[in-house]
C-alpha cells in the first residue's frame, strides 16, 4: 500500500482529490465508491471547489456508498443518504438517478435480497473505479467490524459498542445510534479497481499502524488493503504518528518521478 504523508487532513485531501479528479476526467462515466464520517468532509469540499471552479463535471459519474445504518429513513439528520445529499450531491452536478447508498429501510428476511441487489448493481455499473474509504479507531472499513470475513459481500452487520460511542457525535445521544447497518464487504470493496483510504488524527494512529504494517488479519480489517494492487492512504501527521516506516515513505513520495505522481 502506498503510504502519503501530509501535514494535515486539508492538504491530503487536496492530492486525494487531484487523483479523483483524473480518473473522472479520464472515464467520466466513472464508478465512485464512496464514504461518509467526518474523514472525507475536506475530501467532498474540494471535490465541490474543482466542479465549481474548474468544470469537474459529475453529469455521467455514478456513485455507489459503503453503507447505511438500518432503521433510518433517508431524511433522517444522521442518515447517511441526508449526509451525501447535504455534504456533496446537492453540490455538483450528480444526476440522483446515478446516486446508489444502501436503503436504511429494508428490514427482516428481505435484507439478504436486497443486498444481493445492491452487489448485482454494482456489477451491472462495470464495478467501483475508486473507491474512498475512512478508518474506523477499531480498523473497520466501511462498517466491516473486526471479525469480519475478509471475503464478505454486501449485508447486514451489528456495530460495535466502540463504533456506536464514536458515531454518537451525529445522534443526540449514544441510545440512539442503531445497532445495524448494511455495509459492502470487505470482497466488495476489493474488487474496486482502485482504493483511497483517508485518515487523519491521533484517535486513527493505532488502527492506521496495524492497517499498514501489521499482520493481515480479521481483526484489523483495513490490513486486507495490503493485499489490494493499488491501494493508497493519505493521512495526516498526527494518524501516521504510529508508523515504523513513516520517514521511509515520505522519501517516497518525494522522490517518486513526476511522471509516477500522476498515476
Ligand atoms: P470518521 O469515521 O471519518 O467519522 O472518523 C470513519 C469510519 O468509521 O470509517
Amino acid at each position: 500500500m502506498e503510504v502519503i504523508i501530509s501535514k494535515d487532513a486539508p492538504s491530503s485531501s487536496t492530492l486525494a482529490a487531484a487523483h479523483i479528479a483524473r480518473v473522472i476526467r479520464e472515464k467520466p462515466d466513472a464508478v465512485l465508491g464512496l464514504a461518509t464520517g467526518s474523514t472525507p468532509l475536506p475530501l467532498y469540499k474540494e471535490l465541490i471547489r474543482l466542479h465549481r471552479e474548474e468544470g469537474l463535471d459529475f453529469s455521467n459519474v455514478r456513485t455507489f456508498n459503503l453503507d447505511e445504518y438500518l432503521g433510518l429513513a433517508p431524511e433522517h439528520p444522521a442518515s447517511y443518504h441526508h449526509f451525501m445529499w447535504e455534504n456533496f450531491f446537492s453540490r455538483v452536478n450528480i444526476q440522483a438517478t446515478q446516486v446508489h447508498i444502501p436503503s436504511g429501510l429494508i428490514s427482516g428476511p428481505e435484507v439478504p435480497a436486497y443486498c444481493s441487489r445492491y452487489e448485482e448493481e454494482i456489477r451491472s455499473a462495470g464495478g467501483i473505479d475508486v473507491q474512498i474509504l475512512g478508518i474506523g479507531s477499531d480498523g473497520h472499513i466501511g462498517f466491516n467490524e473486526p471479525g469480519s470475513s475478509l471475503a464478505s459481500r454486501t449485508r447486514i452487520k451489528t456495530l460495535t459498542q466502540r463504533t456506536r460511542a464514536d458515531n454518537a457525535r451525529f445522534f443526540s445521544s449514544e441510545n440512539e445510534v442503531p445497532h445495524h447497518v448494511i455495509t459492502m464487504g470487505i470482497g466488495t470493496i476489493m474488487d474496486a479497481r482502485r482504493v483511497l483510504l483517508l485518515a487523519f488524527g491521533a484517535g486513527k494512529a493505532e488502527a492506521v499502524s496495524g492497517a499498514v504494517e501489521g499482520p493481515v488479519t480479521a481483526s484489523n480489517p483495513a490490513s486486507i488493503l495490503q493485499l489490494h494492487p493499488e491501494a493508497k492512504s493519505f493521512l495526516d501527521e498526527e494518524a501516521a504518528s504510529g508508523l515504523k516506516r513513516r520517514d521511509y515513505y515520505r522519501w517516497v513520495f518525494e522522490k517518486k518521478p513526476s511522471w509516477q505522481r500522476d498515476l
